[in-house]
């Protein structure tokens, strides 16, 4: 009797909830699509092979696989931000709300996959132009210059800073100032990404000539960073939107704009891995481990490139792989095919996004050798 009257006691609560639901003013909302990346990773943690390897995610990994976190970092206790994904957002409501001259935010393509959510939920419009050439696996120089040089004038085109994500092809210098020449024909509003400062060359000051260059050059310029890479911090989630003002006047103007879009957003950024970010970039001897540790994190993927492509040798494949070595920074395009990456992943548990892009940060050289003779056997 009374475990009755307890059933009973619970179940009203329940049919008022489900009464309420079924007057629920969401109920047209429809499942969204997985996430094409964080979905590789779901199904990598349902696969039980030993063997397995998730390349998919490009978060920096030490050569046994294990995530790193960097001993400038470990030294301070946390502070937090908002992360490039938080500030490519803010950036992209600025220009929506001042940016009149035009909606239009020219991608390269491909470009990182958030990017068109980020942009296009902020109100602008996604175009793009060709940027990366898959029969040579490199960039499509002529056919992005070709592209750019056709934008309407006083539109905004999206830069990927230094080590492209998905391809790995960045411009070489003489080829980033014929890029900024012609922006600066096209009287264009530059949006630098730079989400990976740091993992190109080992060298932070080197990846950021880019952005550089193109202010020096006058060229209108505004600027996402992500310390999420690049200090280890993931889940700190610190990084900065800067506008490159006219003068201090301009600046406080702007600040006082992108404070008020702020507000009603998340209100105040979290104080945790800005601090460290702070602390690390401020403090002389931190500041020299950390460009060490830089450099070591970016020398690794380096050499897992080359190791990568010597033992494809010996597994005795005849394909050039020779844009592994090529391309730069935390991801490669592999020029794998989609049915490829379906048997690596079936076959050998090897996962990957269905474009062929790897995460060379998961490769180590204690599985390298399983991944080149994998990749040969799906390319033979
Ligand atoms: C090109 C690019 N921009 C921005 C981001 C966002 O980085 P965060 O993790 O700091 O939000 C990423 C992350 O993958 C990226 O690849």
């Amino acid at each position: 009797m009374a475990l009755l009257h307890t059933r009973r006691l619970l179940a009203a609560p329940r049919l008022a909830a489900a009464a309420a639901r079924a007057s629920s003013w969401w109920s047209h909302v429809e499942m969204g699509p997985p996430d094409p990346i964080l979905g590789v990773t779901e199904a990598f943690k349902r696969d039980t092979n030993s063997k397995k390897m998730n390349l998919g995610v490009g978060a920096y990994r030490d050569d046994n696989g294990k995530p790193y976190v960097l001993n400038c970092v470990r030294k301070y206790v946390t502070v937090q931000g908002i992360s490039g994904t938080g500030s490519l957002r803010i950036g992209a409501n600025f220009l929506q709300r001042f940016f009149k001259s035009s909606r239009d935010v020219y991608l390269p393509k491909p470009s990182w996959g958030n990017h068109t959510p980020i942009f296009r939920d902020a109100g602008m419009q996604l175009q793009a132009y060709r940027y990366y050439d898959p029969k040579t696996c490199s960039l499509d120089f002529s056919g992005a210059m070709d592209d750019i040089s056709k934008i309407p004038e006083k539109s905004i085109i999206l830069l990927h800073a230094c080590a492209h994500n998905p391809t790995g092809v960045d411009p070489r210098q003489e080829q980033w100032k014929e890029l900024a020449a012609m922006v600066k024909k096209r009287n264009l509003l530059v949006y630098f990404d730079m989400a990976y400062q740091g993992f190109a060359s080992g060298d932070i000051n080197r990846d950021a000539w880019a952005v550089r260059y193109f202010i020096e050059q006058g060229i209108n310029v505004v600027l996402s960073q992500s310390y999420a890479k690049n200090m280890g911090l993931y889940g700190e989630r610190a990084g900065a939107f800067t506008v490159i003002c006219s003068d201090a006047e301009e600046a406080k103007r702007v600040e006082s704009q992108l404070k008020i879009l702020i507000r009603p957003m998340y209100s105040n950024p979290p104080l945790n891995g800005a601090r460290i970010a702070s602390i690390i970039l401020n403090t002389p001897d931190l500041r020299k481990e950390w460009l060490v540790e830089v450099k070591g994190m970016a020398d690794r993927i380096i050499s897992m490139r080359t190791q990568l492509v010597s033992n494809l040798k010996k597994e005795g494949s005849s394909h050039n792989w020779q844009h592994i070595t090529d391309q730069i920074g935390m991801f490669c395009f592999t020029g794998l095919k989609p049915e490829q990456v379906e048997r690596l992943i079936k076959e050998f548990s090897i996962y990957m996004t269905k474009d062929g892009r790897i995460s060379v940060a998961g490769v180590t050289s204690g599985n390298v050798g399983y991944l080149a003779h994998a990749i040969h056997q799906v390319t033979k």
